[in-house]
């Protein structure tokens, strides 16, 4: 690395996150997430100076596409969705060292063209390169790409080594259990566990990473955080935009399967699990797959611990937009959900009788990912029996995205000669505090997967057990489409039928 300078941040950093020398080769190289995230993020780490002296990149596709031609079309890529303004010194230097192949992906003969141009490129390098694969296509074509990676022996180029092949795979990651099972076993039949980086790009995101450090790195909040001091806990991950041009993908897919099963399970996984031994990638997964495992079985039908509904015609940012069945590509008959919520219950020593509520949904009021933690109010009734005392019981919450920070509410006295009290907020925010050019969740994820940390990826054993949850809904959804299928107006915070969830248990949705 000592030819790599360092970004000024890195400087006095102990540990320098060097990445080997690296081919990164990307399947679906023409797609949305190549363009909006995946070659920003290389742009970016290439800012900070911290891809490898020695970095190559492949595209490929089925489409034909001179080198020159893919070469432009990042160019415009960065242009357009880099969080930082293009510099060809940045740039030009990756640029010159990135190729395209194109073949299909059942193909043999393409992978082979494949293996002959990385064996090219590392033979320009003069050093080994390692090879990291980034399936970012659609899922129908994850297994001729996992088996010919096999075949070809690409995925296990420099195996037991520094370098050894790695292959990250975008989500959807199945879409039950037996599909997110068959999966598994494809992977696990061409790569071992530690070449596998399962994305799921909320782990990237700097404040989900700080849930972490604000647990574990402060005193006060462990001895808390448990069935004796927390009343429920909320989890919301709401959107303001609906489908837009992806309805024939959503139609498939629905909320349970598109956030909840991956995303929002991740962030409950991190809020309620014990601390780990260490912050090594295994001790953190070991303790999301327990808390996973610790879930009890969801009860649908009436009464039971499950909402979802499609939005209806109503106001984004004031504009009037149509509902959910009058989008394009969308079913009139549609039952497909835009919202879903979730009441939990884990049932292990630290949770027991606590309920979490987990909600997410399109065409929400507003953007908004946060995480709550609702506290018991005190005993006694020492500030009670008169409305000179407004009180709230005590919530820590963490804004996740847009306005990322944290925010603790407490009871206050109101200045004056008698004892009145109203609920205040202590507000950290990340945009006072550290400025606002926050790295975006794919440069972290493409760097830890360069390195080879799976600490912010998703384990084989992890995506079961979230499907193991789902996977009972999902089939008595699909056996009864239209039972308990509510709306609810665009720019509303959901349906009706959601607010019985905590109210059986006295409690109420935030609105964030
Ligand atoms: C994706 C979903 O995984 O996450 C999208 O497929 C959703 O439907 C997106 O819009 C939300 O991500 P973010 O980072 O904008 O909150």
């Amino acid at each position: 690395m000592a030819d790599s300078p360092r970004h000024p941040f890195l400087q006095g950093l102990s540990i320098y996150r060097g990445a080997p020398p690296t081919v990164v080769v990307i399947f679906g190289a023409s797609g949305d997430l190549t363009a909006r995230k995946l070659i920003p993020a290389i742009y970016n780490l290439s800012h900070d100076n911290l891809l490898p002296p020695d970095f190559y990149l492949i595209g490929f596709g089925r489409k034909p596409v001179p080198d020159e031609e893919f070469r432009r079309h990042m160019d415009a890529a960065i242009k357009e969705f880099s969080r930082r303004e293009f510099s060809p010194q940045v740039w030009d230097h990756v640029a010159r060292n990135t190729f395209y192949l194109a073949g299909g992906y059942d193909e043999p003969g393409a992978f082979e063209r494949l293996r002959v141009l990385i064996d090219k490129l590392e033979a320009q390098a003069g050093r080994e390169l390692q090879s990291l694969f980034y399936v970012s296509t659609p899922p129908t074509v994850f297994r001729p790409i996992l088996e010919n990676l096999g075949a070809s022996g690409l995925a296990r180029r420099h195996l037991g080594t520094a370098v050894q092949s790695k292959v990250v795979i975008e989500k959807p990651f199945g879409r039950d259990l037996t599909s997110a099972r068959e999966l598994n076993q494809t992977i696990a039949g061409v790569f071992q566990e530690p070449q596998v980086f399962r994305i799921d790009h909320y782990l990237g995101k700097e404040t989900v990473q700080d849930l972490l450090v604000q647990r574990f790195a402060n005193a006060i909040f462990e001895p808390l955080w448990n069935r004796n001091y927390v009343e429920c806990v909320q989890i919301t991950v709401a959107e303001e935009v609906g489908v837009g041009a992806r309805g024939g993908y959503y139609e498939q897919s629905g909320c349970v399967r598109d956030m909840i099963q991956n995303h929002t399970m991740q962030l409950l996984a991190l809020t309620a699990m014990e601390p780990p031994v260490s912050l090594d990638a295994e001790a953190i997964r070991d303790e999301k797959v327990k808390l996973l495992k610790a879930i009890q079985p969801l009860a649908t039908g009436p009464g039971g611990d499950v909402a979802r509904a499609q939005y209806l015609a109503g106001l984004a940012g004031g504009q009037p937009v149509p509902g959910y069945v009058q989008e394009e590509g969308i079913s009139p008959q549609s039952a497909t959900e835009t919202y879903a919520a979730l009441r939990i219950a884990i049932n292990n020593w630290r949770w027991a009788g606590v309920p979490f509520y987990l909600r997410s949904g399109k065409r929400l009021a507003r953007r908004v990912t946060e995480i709550a933690i609702q506290f018991k109010c005190p005993p006694g009734a020492l500030f009670a029996g008169t409305d000179r005392f407004d009180l709230a019981a005590n919530t820590l919450a963490f804004q996740i995205q847009p306005d990322e920070g944290s925010t603790v509410l407490l009871n206050a006295k109101i200045p004056g000669l008698e004892t009145r009290t109203q609920p205040v907020k202590m507000h950290f925010r990340y945009a006072t505090t550290f400025g606002s050019n926050t790295p975006e969740a794919y440069e972290r994820l493409v760097l830890d997967a360069m390195v080879g940390d799976g600490t912010l990826f998703i384990r084989g054993d992890e995506t079961e057990a979230s499907w193991r949850l789902i996977t009972p809904v999902l089939e008595s959804w699909q056996a009864q489409p239209r039972e308990g299928l509510d709306g609810y107006p665009a720019g509303s915070w959901g349906p009706q039928s959601a607010e019985a969830l905590p109210a059986a248990r006295g409690h109420e949705w935030r609105k964030p």
